[in-house]
This record gives structure tokens, C-alpha cells and sequence, in this order.
């Protein structure tokens, strides 16, 4: 069965008290709707349609760095829920399969969950609501049950009588149901309610009318936590948070202080890698199994392979791509470099839009001088060179394999292969004028301490 998502995100967010659209808020390091997607992705859609509305200028640019092949459809006036997925109409036409509808601000529904709804309408469920039992209902829509245990209706908390407000059995929004069949029924929606707004969740007692059968999946009440202020945004953070350390742990990884270890929402780590206190990983970072991440290392967009070891106190940045046994030590930045098999970069460095040979050996304080002002220049060490302390390289330039530079050096001319190259001034030395100044100075400091 094709599977098409419809992702809500119009809402203005109030609560955040932000210029940024709610669903652009980030977690883990990629914005809120990115995980609605990625949630969606588990039911493998054939399409996926984001109803954005306050800032959907901004909500249509970063879809496009998030999925590309996701449409948005804009509602201008935000009236109601029912009103934002009848605004879908258009961008279903010539589907046909089943719609599920989820929320931007509402991040960790788990994959087994859309299987069980997907399930459900396979046994002959028309339309498949998400619920939970809530621990504090609030102004959650309630889900009335039929004697049948089928769904007969879902009341929202501004029209439920107090019968129904003591129901704990809460929607969490997320439906699915045939496309055809969502449509037909979200255009019979009313306003006529608490609200005066066009509530999707009328939808089930419309069903019941026509006939269709309606059924209850539930989840946990954490999976359909929805997002509405930055104190929910933190929570869902430490929420995300916890679960990603125990996975590390789970899967193998020693984390000597895991409570202060923070996982990006994509972050790959091996087994037998070991990660010291207050390490932070940005998007996209990968680490093989059996490397050490040792204390403070900030990394993001790279790649650690089996064996290396990393800081402490190390920046990998996007397109550090480090190979087997490297090391990378304090103070150490790497950016857009690849650095070989057992390659050492051991002490305040800058290594960026470079490429380090194997084994070779970057002494302190070297730096890639790789941006001229206007354009970024590579930088090409070679297999087994080393690199003199305080090494300045000034790209575009190259180091070849087994060669040297003095320490100091600014190198701004290629080195070739097995040679040695010395750029800095020449020592000179002054005899016994060490002693002789010192006594001039002592003199005059001793004069004007007797005026
Ligand atoms: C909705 C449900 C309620 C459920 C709750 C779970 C309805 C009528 N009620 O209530 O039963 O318990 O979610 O959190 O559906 N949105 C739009 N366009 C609109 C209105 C809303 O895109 O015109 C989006 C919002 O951005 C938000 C989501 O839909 O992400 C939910 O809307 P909201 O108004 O917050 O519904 P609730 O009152 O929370
Ligand atoms: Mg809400």
C-alpha cells in the first residue's frame, strides 16, 4: 500500500517566543520537523506534504536541505487542524493509498508505532487513531470507545462534558486512513464548536456515521510528546538525550560520564569506542568502532576511524575524514582534511582543506594557512613528512613524502620529496651582549628610584 505523509506545521508557535518558525526549532541538532520526516520515513512514503503557514517561507527553504522531494503546501489562515489537512486536497491528487498525518512539533513517534497503525488498517480499520493513556488528560482530545472497543469519537477538552473529561484514553493526533476516504471526509468538517475552528479529529464520528469502522492504536505517552515552549524543547532535548546515551551503552560503548555526553540526532558510534566526559557531537559525525574520544572534543560533520585517538580538547569539523590510528590532540582543529593512516597532529594546530599523508608527523603549533582573504587553497603533506614545530603553510602548497621543514618555517613554495626546508630568519648571536644589557637597565632603573 502507498503511503503518503501529511505533516502539520502552520501553527505560529506562540510559546517559543521566537522569530524562528516552532518546527525549525532544533534537537539534537537538526530541526524539529526533520525528525517529524524522519519518523514519517519508517513507513517508506510515496510522497510527503508539509501544510506550513507562519513562516513558510523559511519552513519551504530548510525542507529543502532536509528532504527534497517534500512538497508544502501553505495555509495562509490557520483554522483549524481539519483546515490544515484538507489544504493537502491538491498535492494528493492521483494518490491513491493510505494519508498518515503527523505534527512538526511532535518528534518521536517510533517507527513500530506507524507499523502497528499501518496493521491496523490492513485487519479493516477505515481510519487508525494514535492515543495514549495520558497521566494528566488536560486539554488533550479524549477518545470515546465504542462498546465494541472501536473508536467512536474524539472529544475535544473545550466541548467534553465531565464524563468524558474523566477519560484518560488521549489523541495524539496522528492518523491514518485512505486517501480517498480522509478527503471526503475532512471536507465535511464544521467550525461549529468551542473553538469556532475546523478540528480534525471530527473526522471519527463522521466515519461512524457513514459507516467505516474506526480503530485505537497506543503508544507511550513520551512518544507523542509535542513540543509548544522552549521548556518543552529543553525537556525533549534531555528526553532524546537519555535515550541516545543508552543506545551508546547498549551497543557496546564505554562513556565515562554519559550525562554529559550530547548525541546529535543522526551520530554513529562503533562498539569498543571509548568517549570521555563532556564531548559534544554536531550533525553527521561517525565513529568507528575502538576509537577514543577523550574529554572536551567538539566534533561534527566527520569521520573517525578504528583505532584513532582524539584530544582531548580536539575540534573536528565538517569534512575531517581521519583514518586508522590517527592521533589529534589538544587544541587541535581539523576541517575539510584527510588525514591518513597514523598521521599525529598532537598539539595546537589548524589543519584545513588539507591532506596529510600517512604517518606523517605535524609538530605544535603548525598551521594551514589555507584562506587568503577571498578563497579557501589546499594543502598537501606528503607520506611520513614531518612538519617542524610552529610550521606555517601557506596554501596553495605541498610538503612531499619523507621531507622536512624547520621548526618556525613559513613555507610558501612546494618541498619536494625527502628534502628539508628552512624559511625563517638566520640566528645570530651577540656575545656577552645578554649581560651587558641587563647591567645598562639594572643601572637606569636604579637612578630613578634615588630622583
Ligand atoms: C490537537 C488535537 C487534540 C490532541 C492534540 C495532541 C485537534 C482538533 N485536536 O489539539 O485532540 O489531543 O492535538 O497534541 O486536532 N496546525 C496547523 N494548522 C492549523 C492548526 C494546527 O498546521 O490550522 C498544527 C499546529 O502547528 C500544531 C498541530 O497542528 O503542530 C496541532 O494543532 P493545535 O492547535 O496545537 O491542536 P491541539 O489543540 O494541540
Ligand atoms: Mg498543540
Amino acid at each position: 500500500m502507498p503511503i503518503a505523509l501529511v505533516i502539520l506545521a502552520a501553527g505560529k508557535g506562540t510559546r517559543m517566543n521566537s522569530d524562528l518558525p516552532k518546527v525549525l526549532h532544533p534537537l539534537a541538532a537538526a530541526p524539529l520537523l526533520a525528525h517529524a520526516l524522519a519518523a514519517g520515513a519508517a513507513a517508506d512514503p510515496e510522497r510527503t506534504i508539509v501544510v506550513a503557514g507562519h513562516g513558510a517561507e523559511q519552513v519551504t527553504a530548510a525542507l529543502a536541505d532536509i528532504d527534497e522531494t517534500a512538497q508544502v503546501v501553505v495555509q495562509e489562515d490557520q483554522l483549524g487542524t481539519g483546515h490544515a489537512v484538507a489544504q493537502a486536497t491538491p498535492a494528493l491528487e492521483g494518490f491513491g493509498g493510505d494519508v498518515i498525518v503527523l505534527y512538526g512539533d511532535t518528534p518521536f513517534i517510533r517507527p513500530q508505532t506507524l507499523h502497528a497503525m499501518l496493521e491496523a488498517r490492513q485487519g479493516g480499520a477505515d481510519v487508525v487513531v494514535l492515543g495514549f493513556e495520558a497521566a494528566v488528560p488536560g486539554r488533550y482530545g479524549r477518545l470515546i470507545l465504542g462498546r465494541d472497543g472501536g473508536l467512536d469519537g474524539i472529544v475535544e477538552a473545550k466541548d467534553a462534558s465531565p464524563e468524558q473529561l474523566a477519560v484518560t484514553l488521549c489523541n495524539s493526533g496522528v492518523i491514518a486512513a485512505d486517501a480517498g476516504l480522509l478527503m471526503r471526509l475532512v471536507a465535511k468538517i464544521d467550525n461549529d464548536n468551542a473553538s469556532g475552528e475546523y478540528y480534525l479529529t471530527d473526522i471519527v464520528a463522521l466515519a461512524r456515521a457513514a459507516g467505516h469502522a474506526c480503530a485505537v492504536v497506543t503508544c507511550d505517552e513520551a512518544e507523542t510528546l509535542g513540543i509548544n515552549s522552549r521548556a518543552e524543547l529543553a525537556g525533549a532535548e534531555a528526553a532524546f538525550q537519555a535515550r541516545a546515551r543508552a543506545a551508546a551503552l547498549d551497543n557496546g560503548a564505554t562513556l565515562i560520564a554519559p550525562e554529559s555526553v550530547y548525541f546529535a540526532h543522526d551520530t554513529v558510534i562503533g562498539r569498543d569506542v571509548v568517549i570521555g566526559p563532556n564531548v559534544w557531537f554536531g550533525p553527521g559525525v561517525t565513529v568507528e568502532s575502538g576509537a577514543t574520544i577523550n574529554a572536551f572534543c567538539h566534533l561534527e560533520g566527520c569521520h573517525v576511524s578504528r583505532g584513532a585517538i582524539i584530544g582531548p580538547f580536539a575540534r573536528l569539523r565538517p569534512g575531517a575524514e581521519l583514518s586508522e590510528d590517527v592521533r589529534v590532540g589538544n587544541f587541535v582543529e581539523v576541517k575539510n582534511a584527510l588525514v591518513a593512516e597514523g598521521a599525529k597532529i598532537n598539539h595546537l594546530s589548524y589543519i584545513g582543506d588539507a591532506e596529510i599523508g600517512e604517518g606523517a608527523n605535524i609538530g605544535a603549533g603548525t598551521i594551514t594557512c589555507n584562506y587568503d582573504g577571498v578563497m579557501k587553497h589546499r594543502t598537501e603533506i606528503g607520506a611520513r613528512a614531518f612538519i617542524g614545530s610552529n610550521t606555517a603553510l601557506v596554501a596553495p602548497v605541498r610538503v612531499g613524502r619523507d621531507a622536512m621543514t624547520g621548526s618556525g618555517s613559513v613555507i610558501t613554495k612546494d618541498v619536494p620529496d625527502e628534502a628539508l626546508a628552512v624559511a625563517r630568519a638566520d640566528q645570530i648571536n651577540k656575545e656577552g651582549l645578554a649581560v651587558r644589557l641587563m647591567t645598562r637597565l639594572r643601572a637606569i632603573k636604579a637612578r630613578k628610584q634615588k630622583e
